[in-house]
């Protein structure tokens, strides 16, 4: 039997897993994947305008919010490892992925390697590309930075990045909650997630394999995956649509969620799910 609700607990390989699940029964399935270092709260603005229609998941990757972290080392495999374990948990044989940043790693490493459990892909604010040298040098100081300096530094450091010029004037609610998002992750977790992202393999190679409906949307203002490299993944993918997200920067869907949840209802309409 469904349980439906908030915060649902689960194991999933002997770890905890927590999920919100709404929607109706019947209705084809959405798994949400939120960022990095974010939890399945990212994605409330878009629950409601999902769950008309669908039965959405949106879930803690293990060690970030309300999920346990378990014993071994984060890696991008473990993640889709953990997403396939909860899917066959919730006896889900398909469903469409929608993850931003992180959770389009996670999403376009999913699809590669298992590619009959999708039926769709929304790709938000991310990359099919693997860390430069440069960018791993950057996330192992980063590493040194917290542990030195602790995390407020760090989530002081981080919001900089993520939100778009606009939004520090008329979002400033959004990013205290964004913050407080942050500062709520294990520094353990941080640590070992930003150590699995320099390890994570580039998954441009295979796109023009996805036969499956994707939508990609980025915010223009977005400076970690910007709309060069949304770009690059929608030449590849044929038939993809691109969005560009006015007054957004890297978190599309909370910055502009109005703009967002426009391309998603117009995508979802569109797309024919078996
Ligand atoms: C994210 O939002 O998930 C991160 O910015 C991803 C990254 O650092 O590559």
């Amino acid at each position: 039997m469904r349980n439906k609700g908030t915060n649902i607990k689960i194991t999933v390989k002997n770890q905890t897993i927590s999920y919100n699940d709404e929607g109706p029964n019947a209705a084809p399935v959405i798994i949400l994947i939120h960022g990095f270092p974010f939890d399945k709260s990212m994605w409330n603005d878009q629950m409601e305008m999902l769950t008309e229609n669908f039965r959405v998941i949106a879930y803690d990757i293990r060690g970030f919010g309300n999920s346990e972290a378990g014993t071994y080392d984060f890696t991008v495999e473990l993640f889709v490892s953990d997403l396939l374990g909860l899917m066959d948990a919730l006896k889900i044989e398909k469903a469409m992925l929608c993850g931003l940043s992180m959770g389009g790693y996670i999403a376009l490493n999913a699809i590669e390697n298992y590619p009959k459990r999708f039926i769709g892909l929304i790709l938000c604010d991310t990359s099919c590309v693997a860390d430069t040298p440069e960018a791993v040098e950057k996330r192992m100081v980063t590493i040194e930075k917290i542990d030195k300096y602790g995390i407020e530094l760090f989530a002081n450091e981080s919001i900089k990045n993520l939100f778009s010029p606009i939004s520090f004037v008329i979002n400033q609610e959004k990013i205290a909650v964004v913050k407080e998002m942050i500062l709520k992750t294990p520094v353990k977790t941080l640590s070992a997630t930003l150590l699995a992202l320099t390890k994570r393999k580039e998954t441009c190679n295979k796109l023009a394999e996805i036969k499956v409906p994707v939508l990609i949307i980025v915010g223009e203002d977005d400076k970690i995956t910007p709309p060069v490299a949304a770009r690059q993944m929608h030449k590849n993918i044929k038939s993809s649509i691109l969005n560009v997200i006015e007054n957004a920067g890297h978190l599309s869907n909370i910055e502009n969620s109005y703009e967002f949840n426009i391309c998603l209802e117009k995508f979802l309409k569109t797309v024919r799910l078996k």
